[in-house]
């Protein structure tokens, strides 16, 4: 029943924009570190999306085996697998959009700036990569620390001469994705009708749900709104100290994954009114990258939204975010230009 309904509701958000299957436009979409625990449902969601017709697996290894796998499956897109740094360029040769889970996950005690160290050269190889091979494409980057590895890219991209802020994102829907269930849960609502913005970064005290927007709108104390605030902003590590040892989030983040590049897909299509919060280069605080709503176009990125009315509490997180976040964006930038 589930992938049943995972597909028909893949299939109606397609059906609002941008035709699937048949006369729809072709969409290659990449996925490097695609044998991995985001990796692969990911590349199963992604296979099972109307709005793909291409989809190219890339991983250091293990990915003919997911790609052999996942070609069975009987929905359109041409899967193919690529494996090892001399087959990355085909991979990508082609690709309206890239989605980058490439790197190593967390163990209990670490936090994801501890990642940087291996993940940030991942990400800038890869980015090198993606501005020879397909400068115009749409890139998604998931692998952590998220409010470090957007600005390698957008460092990257500048290096190369192919950067355009419309086209790089820092995907943070898991934190939309979690706020959601924490709300709907807490407040005994269906939480298929519950949308809220998650604004900042994407680590611990950067992570901002603005649960004063949320619709339907509910009565909160503010007991209730710290406590939500507090479990969203700790989401990852619930899952880090649940797996014990064994990673991170894959199957939630392979979902949220899946939302946000289908939102991507559909802006590509044509489609009006996509509208998800993202981490972007942003001119709406002070801060350079930023997670707010975005309308996303045929370009890309559209419009970034402004963060709307906010309550005191949501004032001083943001305050109280904003030295953490500079700090991991200069880190990212340096890291580069070193
Ligand atoms: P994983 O170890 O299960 O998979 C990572 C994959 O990346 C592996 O298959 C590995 O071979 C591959 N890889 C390593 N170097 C590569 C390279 N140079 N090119 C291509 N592939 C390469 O890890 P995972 O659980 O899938 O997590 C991946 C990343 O996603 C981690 O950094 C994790 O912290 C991050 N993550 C982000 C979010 C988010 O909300 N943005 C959520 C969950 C996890
Ligand atoms: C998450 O939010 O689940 C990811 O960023 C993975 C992690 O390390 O917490």
């Amino acid at each position: 029943v589930c992938w049943r309904q995972i597909h028909r509701c893949m299939s109606q958000g397609s059906s609002r924009g941008g035709s699937p299957g048949k006369g729809g436009p072709k969409r290659k979409v990449a996925v490097l570190g695609a044998a991995g625990g985001i990796g692969q449902p990911l590349g199963l969601l992604m296979k099972l999306s109307p709005l793909v017709t291409d989809l190219a697996l890339f991983d250091i290894a293990g990915t003919p085996g997911v790609a052999c796998d996942l070609s069975h499956v009987n929905t359109q897109a041409k899967v193919e697998g690529f494996a090892g740094d001399g087959e990355l360029g085909k991979a990508l040769t082609g690709c309206d959009l890239v989605i980058i889970p490439a790197g190593v996950p967390r163990k209990p005690g670490m936090t994801r700036d501890d990642l940087f160290k291996i993940n940030a050269g991942i990400v800038k190889n890869l980015c090198k990569a993606i501005a020879e091979h397909c400068p115009k494409a749409l890139v998604n980057i998931i692998s952590n620390p998220v409010n470090s590895t957007v600005p390698i890219a957008a460092e990257v991209f500048k290096q190369a001469g192919t950067y355009d802020k419309a086209k790089l994102f820092g995907v943070t829907t898991l934190d939309v994705v979690r706020a959601r269930t924490f709300y709907a849960a807490k407040k005994g609502i269906p939480v298929e009708g519950v949308d809220l913005p998650v604004v900042g970064g994407h680590a611990g005290i950067t992570i901002l749900p603005l649960f004063s927007q949320a619709t339907p709108k509910m009565d909160m104390t503010e007991k209730e709104i710290d406590t939500l605030t507090k479990r969203t902003q700790d989401g990852g590590t619930e899952v880090v100290q649940a797996k014990a040892g064994k990673g991170s989030a894959t199957l939630s983040m392979a979902y949220a994954g899946a939302l946000f590049a289908e939102a991507c897909l559909k802006g590509l299509n044509g489609q009006k009114n996509v509208i998800e919060c993202s981490y972007v280069e942003s001119t709406i605080t002070d801060i350079p990258f930023f997670s707010s709503k975005v309308r996303l176009g045929p370009k890309g990125i559209a419009e970034v939204l402004g963060l709307g009315k906010l309550t005191a509490y949501e004032k001083k997180a943001l305050d109280d975010m904003a030295k953490e976040l500079k700090a991991s964006i200069r880190n990212g930038i340096e890291f580069v230009k070193k």
